[in-house]
Formats: C-alpha cells, structure tokens, sequence
C-alpha cells in the first residue's frame, strides 16, 4: 500500500482517487470533494506547501490532475524536493499551455491538423478574419478550462470573438494571443496515451460531447458526457491516429529538449481526409477518465511507476460499454449560481463522481458549472446508457441540467 496525495479537486481527480483507493492505497487530495472525504484526506495549502506535506505525511506519490498546475511548474517544484511526482515538467506542459506552441510543433513535425494562423496583434488578426471562409475557429492561445474556444459561423460572428479575446479580454492573459484556424468536419474522438519519452502506451478511445444542449447545440463546455466504445471510430482510426499523431508527438517532444513523461491526450478529428489533431492536453481528460478508469483493470498506480521509471507496461482493460452523463449548473458554461442542495446520491447502482460540490451541514451543495457525472456500463453501450439514465433520474436538485442523448452517435 502507497500514500498518495492526488491534486485537484474535480470529477476526473475523484476518479483518480477512486481507482487508486481501490487498488488498496491511501488517499490524500490537494481541495475538498465530498466524494473522496469519503474514504480518503482532502486538504487545502498552497502549492509552495506541499513539499512539507508531503514529506510530513510521507506520501509515495504524487498524482497532478489539471493542467493549471502542470503548467505551472508544480513538477518542477516537487522533483526538486525529490518527491515522486507524476506529470509532466512546466518545460513539456507548454504543449497544452501554449496552443501556438502546440501548432508550431505540429508544422514543424508534420502532423496533421487544422491550418492556422498565430497573431498578437488585434488589427492584423480582424485583417485575416475579414478575408477568411466560414466557419472559422478562434482559440486564445492559453488555457481557458476548454472555453477558449469559439467557432463562428459568419464574419459577424468572426469579428464579435475576435474582440471578445482581444480587447474585452474575456479570457484574460490567455487571449493576449489568438490562433485561428480552418474548420474541421467530422467525428471528434479523444485518445490518451501514457507516455515515457518515446514509449507509448494508449488507452481506450473515447468520445466525449462538447456542447451544453442536446443535438451538439449551444456553447463548448469542458464535455457533458462521455462513453466508449465509439462504433464509427475503428482499429484503423486509432492505428492511423497512434502513427501519424502520437507517437510523432513524443519523438517530436524529445527532439525539442522537451521529453514527455505523463500522460499525452490527443484531441483527434477523423475527417475526410484522414485524421488530424484539434489539440493536446498534457493530463486525463475530465470526463473522458471518469469511464476510462472504470474500464481500466491494470493498476494505475503501476502505470504510473512505469512511466516514472521509463517502462513499457500491457493496459488490460474490461470488455463492456461504459457511459457517463454530466449534471451541470443551468446556466453553465456562461453564468451560474451555486448553493443548491442535491438528494438522491445514496443507494444508486451507478458510479457518481463528485464535479463540483461541496458539503456543508451534512448536505452535499452544487459548487460549480459541472457538478456530478453518473458513469455506468453494461454489456451494450444501450444498457450502459439505460442504467445511467435511470439514475440521473434519481438525482434531485432544483439547478441541474444534463444531456439527454450522450453516445447518441454510436447507438444508431
Ligand atoms: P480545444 O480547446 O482546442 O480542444 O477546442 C475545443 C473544442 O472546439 C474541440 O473539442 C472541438 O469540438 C472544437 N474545435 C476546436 N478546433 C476545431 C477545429 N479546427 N475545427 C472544428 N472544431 C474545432
Ligand atoms: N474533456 C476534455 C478535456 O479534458 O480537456
């Protein structure tokens, strides 16, 4: 048995948490989430004072679940303390933290994606939106919790969200500089790979739903829902996508002085004209880790020794259809008010991983823009999908919405 203390607080951290508890190890997590406090420690401290907690509490690992971290460098500051840390180092991070970084190693390296241009200046980026076709994809070069993205359809809409980044700031610092880019059409698909230096280890694919409503209309969120497996994703597809996205990406990463080490999670669209990258992240997807763990039968734990000590390692994975339906805040991802009291958690056969929550007084409140996912899985990807539905049913709060047609596409 290990201590680990996994940072972060959402779903996927709880997921996380889940998995590593059930391979019998103690749990700590950096934040609060009434879902782990129920077997493990939530703390809070601030990052600069980890390496005393950690050396305090003898914690055997280090499991970093968002990407603001990585980002910032907390793998740095903990390898320093010769604490074992899984993730990779700000250096690699870059790939998510910077989207022209991330575009810039695509070119260079010849993996397919979407054409693009980078600008920092607002008039010479209105200059390309005015002379470009629709639709037109507009992303604010820093992390923006997978919001920073905005797709407009005509040169109206172009114009609006291009000022939304650039001068209102809406995004922040993570605006001061814009990718724009060709549309891509087709079915999007995620793929994470554990990866150590060239070795590559993928996971199972899975598709996530980006938009808020029913139909993939309304706003990009950060993904309301999730199954696996995808039936118009085939071996080919992900054959295609590990030779010509991942693999490329890690030997691309090492010739940049930047070795990954961590887990490489490949945004992927098959088009027409074969597969092409939307984009990287550095770290689990969230929801995609919500059922990739429940599928996954090799120890996590494992994996991550494996990766840290630069080992190639089989993944055994469950034969059964997996799907998860996210509970967000009405409102979600524009504005929304939190405080509402959710019933009906106890009891249920699916697995509900605390979002955004918190407790108070004995009650579990809504705390955020997604707020629980309810995973199931069956033999089908239909039961899967019955028996997640019949408890969303089960769930009652007064501010929650979900979608109602997740893994609709692989159910036809
Ligand atoms: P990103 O944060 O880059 O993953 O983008 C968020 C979402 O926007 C993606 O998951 C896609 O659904 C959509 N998107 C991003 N880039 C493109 C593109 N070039 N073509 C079509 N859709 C895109
Ligand atoms: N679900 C997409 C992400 O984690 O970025």
């Amino acid at each position: 048995m290990a201590r680990v203390l996994v940072v972060g607080n959402g779903g996927r951290e709880h997921a996380i948490s889940d998995k590593l508890y059930r391979e019998g190890h103690e749990i700590f997590m950096l934040g609060e989430n009434p879902g782990v406090a129920q077997f493990g420690t939530c703390i809070t401290c601030e990052v600069g004072e980890l390496p005393a907690f950690c050396k305090e509490k003898e914690i055997d690992l280090v499991f970093v679940g968002p990407e603001a971290f990585l980002v910032d460098g907390i793998v740095d500051l903990l390898e320093k303390e010769n604490i074992r840390v899984f993730g990779p180092n700000k250096a690699t991070a870059i790939l998510e933290g910077s989207k022209a970084f991330a575009k810039d190693l695509m070119k260079k390296y010849d993996i397919p994606t979407a054409s693009y241009e980078t600008f920092t200046d607002y008039k010479k980026a209105m200059d390309y939106v005015e002379k470009s076709d629709f639709p037109l994809v507009i992303k604010a070069d820093g992390i923006a919790a997978g919001k920073g993205v905005i797709i407009a359809q005509n040169l109206e809409e172009g114009r609006e969200a291009l000022k939304e980044i650039m001068v209102d700031q809406i995004f922040a610092q993570a605006g001061a500089s814009v990718v724009i880019e060709e549309f891509l059409e087709g079915e999007e698909f995620s793929l994470l790979s554990f990866v150590s230096g060239d070795k590559v280890m993928p996971m199972k694919v899975v598709q996530d739903h980006k938009r808020a409503f029913d139909n993939d209309e309304g706003l990009n969120t950060g993904g309301m829902g999730v199954y696996m497996p995808i039936k118009h994703i085939t071996d080919l597809d992900i054959e295609e996508a590990l030779e010509k996205v991942v693999r490329p990406t890690a030997v691309a990463m090492i010739k940049e002085g930047r070795p990954f080490k961590g887990i490489l999670f490949a945004g992927l669209m098959k088009t027409k004209d074969g597969v092409k990258t939307i984009e990287y992240n550095v770290r689990f997807g969230d929801p995609e880790t919500e059922i990739i763990l429940l599928s996954m039968e090799t120890s996590l734990y494992d994996l991550a020794e494996a990766v840290l000590d630069d080992r190639e390692m089989e993944i055994k994975w469950k034969d059964r259809a997996y799907i998860g339906v996210v509970l967000a805040s009405k409102g979600y991802p524009e504005s929304y008010q939190k405080g509402f009291e959710i019933a009906g958690l106890d009891g249920l056969d699916s697995k509900v991983f605390h979002m955004g929550t918190k407790e108070s007084d004995g009650k579990i409140l809504t705390n955020g823009g997604r707020v629980l996912i309810v995973c199931a899985e069956g033999e089908t990807l239909a039961q899967a999908r019955e028996a997640a539905y019949k408890d969303v049913e089960k769930i009652k709060c007064d501010n929650l919405f979900c979608r109602k047609d997740i893994g609709h596409l692989s159910l036809k």
